[in-house]
């Protein structure tokens, strides 16, 4: 029986080192598992690199490698970042594992016998960096529809895949399914694909005699696999697919496929319909996030690397911190659409947010905890008026939006009570209380503030772990809260009276320019 939530980011090719783009992806979908963690739900987070193809074939070439050592320094590259962004998966998958490689074999020899693989002559073009064929009226003006790069032309024989069997079916299953891609921007883009045009059988072979960097076919020597055919069914290979039946039941439907908006064709329309041919559920939802867009030359342009204009996020953590950066990828732009990359937008959001709302409402708290207290927490009280509303709802929308997966919207909703704590600051003004020696308000205001700005932190450690983890401990508790539940968390008065606060310095310094 299926328990787990299972949720997996695309495979990145291994060709070019990860930049913001990727990194956005992996950050969304570590956000999700650590939320769902959070709630007490058994989670798989799958990510992985697509080690086959062409384009690598070729860049391992330039360097003068053969494809296995080049794949095998390449995906480094990505075991690094993802340790440097915190970026807790389960599972890596790499196409090149033999538990992959046997589960394609398989797959390819059920569909050949099944009658959906037949063998005939294939007339069109390729392109390599987007690893895609093209018939004659997809292209503009000669060059790749999704790309716009030169693309070569094949005549040769090859395996096909009868995807224009499935297209009535994929209809259908779209219109009673709305939910299966998201967001609804990109489910009515696949379902008026789908009944504008015709669907082509999909070519999965590439001849030997051109590529050999591929999975071998079963039943033909002479050919290796389409990396696209590939790749996809890492979905299934890493969860044990006919090799480990029970684990797969575990695991199957996939939750949530992350994808950009890029590679929308093939999870949405060449995917459900090689699950519908193997007589495997489609996963639950695949969802298509937008794109990282820079400026160039007065023009918005996608962030890639063949365009030269990438941010290197390794570059960025040493600048700005690990927690500042997950932080803008999933607050400055609702996920799902794209977003414009800029230092200024940067360093406005984290100058904003982190240091002047968050950095500053903490820091000054424990000021006064130290100046008032001694440095020790005060008696546990109710919340002062003005948190009730903000604390009690905070919960219900906060998970409402990240089941959703509305980051942005989540992350406002924690916004609100950050800002509540800190026009309670301004408003009740703690220095005149303690002037007066109002020693019971003095000791009411100082709790609330601590029991929110503590509700906070958890309801932000999915984001911005480590700094999560900064203030518990900053408040005098000792909690790991990887292992923490956020019900359990997110009662009022768990905070006890007499903790030692240890404060540090603010948790986001001021940029002033990168
Ligand atoms: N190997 C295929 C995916 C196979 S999945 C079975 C592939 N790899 S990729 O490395 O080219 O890119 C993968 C993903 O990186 C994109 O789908 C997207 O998630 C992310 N991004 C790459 N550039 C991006 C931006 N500029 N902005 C946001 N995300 C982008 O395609």
């Amino acid at each position: 029986m299926k328990n787990k939530i299972y949720l997996t980011t695309p495979l990145y090719y291994v060709n070019a080192s990860p930049h913001i783009g990727h990194a956005y992806t992996n950050v969304a979908g570590d956000v999700l598992a650590k939320f769902f963690r959070l709630t007490g739900r058994e989670v798989y987070f799958l990510t992985g690199t697509d080690e086959h193809g062409q384009k690598i074939k070729k860049e391992a070439e330039i360097r003068g490698l053969s494809p296995l050592e080049f794949v095998d320094k390449m995906v480094e590259n990505f075991y690094h970042l993802w340790e440097v962004l915190g970026i807790e998966y389960d599972d890596f998958i790499r196409t090149t594992e033999a538990r992959h490689e046997r589960v394609v074999k398989k797959v390819l020899e059920i569909l050949y016998q099944k009658g959906d693989i037949y063998h005939s002559l294939y007339e069109g073009f390729y392109c390599v960096p987007c690893e895609s064929f093209w018939a004659k009226p997809d292209i503009k003006e000669g060059k790749c529809p999704d790309c716009g790069r030169p693309l070569d032309f094949i005549k040769e024989k090859n395996y096909f895949f009868r995807l224009s069997h499935y297209q009535g079916w994929l209809i259908e299953y779209l219109e009673s399914n709305p939910e299966f891609v998201r967001p609804s921007v990109r489910y009515n883009e696949v379902l008026s694909f789908l009944k504008g045009k015709k669907l082509n059988d999909l070519c999965i072979s590439r001849p030997k005699q051109r590529l050999e960097w591929g999975i071998e076919f079963p039943f033909d020597s002479n050919y290796v696999t389409y990396v696209w055919f590939d790749a996809l069914l890492n979905y299934i290979s890493s969860v044990g697919v006919f090799y480990e039946e029970n684990r797969f039941k575990g695991f199957w439907p996939a939750d949530f496929h992350f994808i950009g908006k890029d590679i929308l064709r093939q999870h949405a329309i060449y995917w459900p319909i090689i699950l519908k041919a193997l007589g495997i559920e489609p996963p639950q939802c695949v969802f298509a996030h937008g794109w990282w867009l820079i400026e160039q030359e007065d023009s918005l342009e996608k962030m890639s690397k063949s365009k030269g204009n990438i941010v290197n996020p390794l570059n960025l953590v040493k600048e700005i911190g690990k927690d500042a950066l997950r932080f803008f990828l999933l607050r400055e732009v609702p996920f799902g659409l794209d977003g414009k990359f800029s230092y200024k937008a940067l360093v406005q959001r984290i100058n904003s947010d982190l240091a002047n709302d968050l950095g500053n409402l903490v820091f000054r708290s424990l000021n006064m905890v130290e100046k008032y207290f001694s440095g020790f927490t005060p008696p546990r009280g109710e919340p002062l008026p003005e948190y009730k509303e903000a604390v009690v709802n905070l919960l219900d929308k906060y998970t409402g939006f990240m089941r959703r997966v509305d980051f942005f919207q989540a992350l406002e909703s924690v916004w609100e009570l950050v800002r509540v704590a800190n026009k309670s600051v301004e408003e009740r003004k703690p220095w005149i209380l303690f002037k007066e020696k109002k020693t019971e308000a003095l000791e009411n205001f100082i709790y609330s503030l601590l029991e929110a700005i503590r509700i906070i932190a958890i309801h932000l450690y999915p984001f911005i772990p480590d700094t999560a983890q900064s203030i518990y401990t900053q408040l005098g508790l000792q909690r790991d809260l990887k292992k923490a539940n956020l019900s359990e968390e997110t009662k009022w008065g768990l905070l006890s009276q007499g903790l030692k606060i240890r404060k540090l310095p603010p948790l986001f310094p001021r940029i002033e320019n990168i």
